[in-house]
């Protein structure tokens, strides 16, 4: 199994080119196949969820002809099975979209169950219910979501949660149902938008995306379209945390600064220099840092994809800090991760009552989830001391060459496969 291995110790310093945003993605090349024509995809990350996807899209019949890495031409001319239930599907969380998509075009979708991160129970009943409202027949039979619609009738749908993926697979079935459809209490998330825009790009007739009331009238027929997708707010966001706790110089590039301006108030509260340019933003942590309270909201909130980055770097500020994670109900599992590289953390209920360290030990440990096994490194990369990050295919599964990016910051940081390797790395560095 592949691992990081890492020497803290050294500040981040440079520039980094943030990529394609995998929540945008994930739900964008799902509903690529809502046209029988040809549809382009630009500035696509090339990470784990992404390929599953496109695997589990060419499974059902669908043309996928990858460009290059962050290209991919779809045509879903060729479906001819609803029954979406590989081996990829069931491994990730996105495979929800597909429902969406295929309920929309073909009126029936058979789709395996999503997968995803141990991040909480996650389940799809808001999803369910704005498909049933839209007049389709909903089950859950052997694992699979079957749902099949005589037809599609646009309606008015209230989400008793604020759900990103419930906001848009029920605007992805919506754009081709009968009529017009009401979404509110709707996500707004940029990749939500980004979503809308991809939809209305191939001829559907969405409006209000980005806000919590979204108005969808469908249409018969989508077309085929080019379009790239927007930068993720995520990674940016991981790199400007690394930052912060490796008190380095870092300017992320290829990002759009407002989708990044609660991690960026978060950083300037606690003692960093934040500066925005048109499509970058430059982090400084020259100062000692101190304390601050987060909670994680929906956007425009502090997102919850970035609340164990920030747990990390308050883990070595000075002070007492505490962190409410408000939409996940087990996003803390990288707290005793932590605790063994010297972390003072309580977690009690959702509240994580974090006391500042002089400094992170390195140690041995393993990444519980995406965003927790990309905080564990950040940890590495500020500790003294070598770090091992295990299972870091939860990482590879939304970082695109993490190490190598951290690395041309002047991290010290390898992926290595053995403990030979490790040695290697150990007896190079010290
Ligand atoms: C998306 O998950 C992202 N994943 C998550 O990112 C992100 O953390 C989350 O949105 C919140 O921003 C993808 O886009 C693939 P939700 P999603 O529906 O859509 C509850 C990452 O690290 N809920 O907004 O599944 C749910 O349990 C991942 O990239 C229901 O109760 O999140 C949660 O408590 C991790 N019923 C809350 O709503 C439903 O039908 C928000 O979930 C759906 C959700």
């Amino acid at each position: 199994m592949d691992e990081y291995v890492i020497k803290g110790g050294n500040p981040l310093v440079g520039e980094v080119e943030i990529g394609g945003a995998k929540n945008a993605a994930l739900a964008i090349l799902s509903a690529a196949v809502m046209t029988d024509e040809t549809v382009t995809i630009e500035n696509l990350p090339n990470v784990g969820d992404i390929n599953v996807l496109l695997n589990a899209i060419k499974e059902i019949g669908a043309r996928v002809d990858r460009v290059d890495a962050h290209t991919v031409k779809i045509n879903g001319s060729f479906i001819r099975d609803f029954n979406v239930d590989n081996e990829y599907i069931r491994k990730i969380r996105a495979s929800y979209y597909l429902i969406g998509a295929l309920l929309g075009k073909y009126k029936r979708a058979e789709v395996a169950l999503p997968g995803g991160c141990n991040i909480g129970s996650r389940p799809i009943d808001l999803h369910l219910k704005g498909f049933s409202a839209l007049g389709a027949k909903v089950d859950i039979r052997h694992g699979l979501v079957l749902a099949e619609a005589e037809r599609l009738i646009g309606t008015h749908i209230y989400l008793d949660k604020v759900s990103v993926g419930a906001t848009i697979n029920i605007m992805m079935t919506a754009s081709m149902a009968e009529g017009k459809t009401i979404i509110e209490n709707a996500a707004k998330e940029p990749h939500v938008v980004d979503v809308a825009n991809f939809l209305n790009s191939m001829g559907a007739n969405i409006r209000g995306a980005g806000t919590d009331v979204i108005r969808i009238v469908g249409v018969e027929k989508l077309h085929k379209t080019e379009y790239s997708v927007i930068p993720d707010q995520i990674e940016a966001g991981t790199f400007m945390f690394a930052a912060a706790a490796t008190k380095g110089d870092v300017t992320v590039k290829n990002v759009i600064p407002k989708h990044l301006e609660a991690t960026t108030a978060k950083l300037l509260e606690i003692g960093c220099e934040v500066e925005e340019f048109d499509d970058a933003v430059r982090v400084v942590a020259s100062k000692p840092l101190h304390h601050t309270q987060v909670t994680t909201l929906t956007y425009p909130g502090f997102p919850t994809d970035m609340q164990p980055q920030m747990a990390v770097v308050l883990g070595i500020a000075e002070g007492t800090s505490t962190v409410t994670e408000s939409i996940f109900e087990n996003r803390f599992k990288y707290v005793d991760e932590l605790t063994r590289m010297g972390a003072k953390i309580k977690v009690e209920s959702n509240i994580a009552i974090i006391n500042g360290v002089e400094r992170y030990t390195g140690a041995r440990v393993n990444a519980p989830d995406l965003r927790a096994g990309a905080a564990l490194v950040i940890a590495g990369l500020a500790a003294d001391g070598i770090t091992v990050v295990d299972d870091i295919y939860y990482i590879e599964r939304g970082y695109e060459e993490f190490e190598k990016k951290l690395a041309a910051l002047g991290a010290m940081i390898e992926k290595v496969s053995s403990e030979k390797e490790i040695q290697k790395f150990t007896l190079k560095v010290s």
